[in-house]
């Protein structure tokens, strides 16, 4: 791999990038009061352990106590950040990693009731959706400060030993006086381009002035709104151009598209279903340009595509950022000729989804990430090897199954589907969703790799399974949908389930009622309404899916609106009555008795799933904890130790939604955090 393109060293200035591959400016809201501790400390250093050149960090320090935090972040403007960077830095920087930090001036881009209740401002009073704020026009005392704001937070993240800065600009304050959506200003900073670009240019001028020549400043910028009423193409060219020539920058980072809405962000931030790399060549035709060093990212998940977009020279340097929250040994994994041990980002958006939701950013299939202080990411091996039979194949069962492989214990696995998944294999089907298998594809190579034994379309039985002597029992079946929900007519219902699997053909007239409010209702409703059904979605909640976070809600919304999708919230189904060949279904809510009825040819519940208790309560009397967990163990990392029946023969362990109905996500923590102890 010596002559591999995308491990070759780059020259930004004075600093020597190992290779060409970084994690560009994400928030994952791991802050506590703004300040980058242990969490976002060990989060980065990882990645500088798995060969990253450049880790970008923090998404949008705030440089202003008016740029309160929108997702948990850091306080650039706070001087005790300097001490927790200089750590950080200090970090990665012994396992050979840059670290810059992007900084930023919010806009209007957060909330108005955060912080310390300032008003929030923009260059005009535009008020932006997704944050809901109506911002105040930024007097020009309000713009003097501001400047001066950006230039002392850059002398901090020189003074913390950082190797430069990123000003962030797309959707925020700097780039809202840049666009005509945004400026409507009628003085210096509106109108002319040059006046548009006068903020951006006192700010740079003050960093300048501030860090002296040699400190790395780039700034992470659009240079195309693809907006009528936003930034042109040549608008935007022209920008990156002159920000060039104010010779106070040393990179671009570009950014094509606005984020003034959910759906508008999804074309920046692909999510899975949607284009690979759709920005790559527009970055590579500004590069070419401008004649200036590019970043760039924007769904360029794998190393073939990071390849391709190094060696056909359009970046300079690739952003694989959720990429790295997938697997943050990606470089190292390279260079060592095992790319494909690389655990693939199968574009979820389950971490960026979360933030927004007030969580912190986890990846669905890398419990991990985030958790370094507690979970590894490598598994190191046990002391003494032991026999451990896993009866389910879904994400729980496929975890432990593999975490058990790499510890050294001999693993049985067993599954009565012909095929390992479970409900990722379900919910896969829906074409658009389709990555999500490569959840499944990676362990199971990982499991023939470690020499995992596999039994399909074999049905678990007590007998067979304490037949094997195991030590330990993990009970990873999931569950079976729960259509319980409804008060009568139960045996009347289809499950999401049916729908997604195929085993029920969708009707012609459909009601969808959701009472889980994630991926499955709304995945059984698209399937159904792009086979051509008139679907109405009904959700006992005061918004539907609240579940999902915004960018996995921007394709299920494009479809209901394409193919005229109904949606109603507040309402409850009570009961479905056969009516002739149709089905008679009676409403209610949380606020009245009944609101009305529908008439319908097939109603499709979801409300989870609820797992089938008999083999746990077959092997319960003969394990040595009667399935019992302690949970003080499980959170400090212990090995589990409970002794209710000292005869028993092994440990019972159940995982994932065969303990109650979840996600993903949480079924391969469990899977994780249950065996790398074992
Ligand atoms: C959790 C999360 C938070 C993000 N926050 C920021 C941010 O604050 N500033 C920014 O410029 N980009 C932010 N991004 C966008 C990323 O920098 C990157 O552009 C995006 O994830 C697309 O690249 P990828 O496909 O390699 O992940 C965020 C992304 C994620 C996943
Ligand atoms: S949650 Fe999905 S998009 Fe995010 S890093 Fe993990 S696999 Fe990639």
């Amino acid at each position: 791999m010596r002559d591999d393109p995308l491990l070759s060293p780059y020259q930004l200035r004075h600093l020597t990038l190992r290779n060409r591959i970084m994690s560009t400016a994400h928030e994952p809201a791991y802050s506590e009061g703004g300040m980058p501790k242990d969490r976002y400390r060990l989060y980065h250093v990882e990645k500088a352990k798995g060969g990253i050149a450049l880790t970008m960090t923090a998404g949008s320090a705030v440089v202003s106590p008016d740029s309160p935090q929108a997702f948990g972040n850091l306080h650039a403007y706070d001087d005790e950040i300097v001490g927790w960077l200089r750590r950080l830095a200090d970090d990665c920087h012994e396992h050979g990693a840059a670290v810059m930090i992007q900084i930023t001036h919010l806009g209007r881009r957060t909330g108005w009731n955060k912080g310390d209740w300032l008003p929030v401002l923009a260059p005009s009073p535009v008020r932006e959706p997704a944050h809901r704020a109506f911002p105040k026009e930024a007097e020009l005392w309000d713009i003097d400060r501001i400047v001066s704001d950006y230039a002392d937070a850059a002398e901090r993240m020189q003074a913390a030993g950082l190797d430069g800065i990123e000003l962030e600009a797309y959707g925020h304050l700097m780039d809202g006086f840049w666009s005509p959506a945004t400026n409507r200003r009628e003085d210096e900073y509106g109108g002319t381009l040059d006046n548009r670009l006068r903020f951006t240019h006192r700010v740079l001028d003050a960093i300048r002035a501030r860090v002296g020549p040699d400190f790395l400043v780039g700034v992470r910028m659009v240079a195309d709104e693809d907006w009528d009423k936003g930034l042109t193409r040549a608008e935007g060219v022209e920008i990156a151009r002159r920000i060039v020539a104010s010779a106070r920058v040393d990179f671009l980072n570009l950014i094509r598209g606005h984020i003034e809405t959910d759906a508008a962000l999804a074309d920046v931030i692909p999510i899975q279903g949607m284009r690979s790399a759709p920005h790559l060549d527009f970055a590579g035709e500004v590069r070419a340009a401008v004649k200036f060093p590019v970043f760039h990212a924007a769904r360029i998940p794998d190393v073939a595509t990071a390849r391709h977009a190094i060696a056909a020279g359009k970046l300079d340097m690739v952003g694989m950022t959720r990429a790295h929250l997938a697997d943050p040994h990606i470089a190292r994994k390279v260079a060592a000729g095992a790319e494909h041990r690389i655990r693939p980002c199968v574009g979820a958006t389950y971490c960026l989804d979360r933030i927004y939701e007030g969580g912190e950013a986890l990846c669905i299939h890398n419990a991990a990430t985030g958790r370094e202080a507690a979970m590894p990411h490598e598994i190191a091996r046990a002391a003494t090897p032991r026999r451990v039979v896993v009866v389910g194949a879904g994400p729980a069962g496929l975890e432990a199954a593999r975490v058990a492989g790499e510890r050294g214990h001999h693993v049985t696995l067993i599954e009565a589907a012909a095929q390992a998944g479970g409900q990722i294999r379900l919910a896969a089907m829906n074409p658009r969703r389709a990555e999500l298998i490569g959840i499944v594809d990676w362990r199971m190579e990982e499991l023939e790799r470690l020499g995992v034994e596999t039994r399909f379309n074999t049905f678990g039985e007590a007998d067979e399974i304490m037949a094997e002597n195991p030590d330990v029992v993990i009970l990873a079946t999931g569950g079976l949908p729960n259509t319980g929900c409804v008060e009568s007519g139960e045996d009347l219902v289809t499950s999401s389930w049916d729908i997604l699997s195929g085993e029920a053909k969708p009707g012609s007239d459909v009601l969808v009622y959701d009472d889980n409010g994630g991926h499955p209702g709304m995945s059984a409703a698209e399937m159904i309404a792009r086979a051509g059904a008139t679907v109405e979605v009904i959700s006992p909640e005061r918004f539907f899916a609240p579940e999902m976070g915004g960018l996995n809600h921007v394709p299920y919304a494009r479809v209901f609106a394409e193919k005229g999708v109904r949606v109603t919230i507040n309402t409850r189904i009570r009961g479905v009555a056969r009516e002739g060949n149709k089905l008679r279904v009676t409403m209610g809510s949380d606020y009245a008795e009944t609101t009305g009825t529908r008439l319908v040819d097939q109603v499709v519940v979801e409300h989870g799933t609820l797992p089938d208790p008999e083999l746990y309560e077959a092997l319960k009397p003969h394990s040595v904890n009667g399935g019992a967990v302690d949970y003080a163990a499980l959170i400090a990392g212990r090995a589990q130790a409970v002794v209710t029946n000292p005869e028993g023969r092994f440990r019972l362990i159940r995982i994932g939604d065969a303990v109650a109905s979840r996600n993903i996500h949480a079924a391969i923590y469990d899977g994780l955090r249950y065996v790398k102890d074992l």
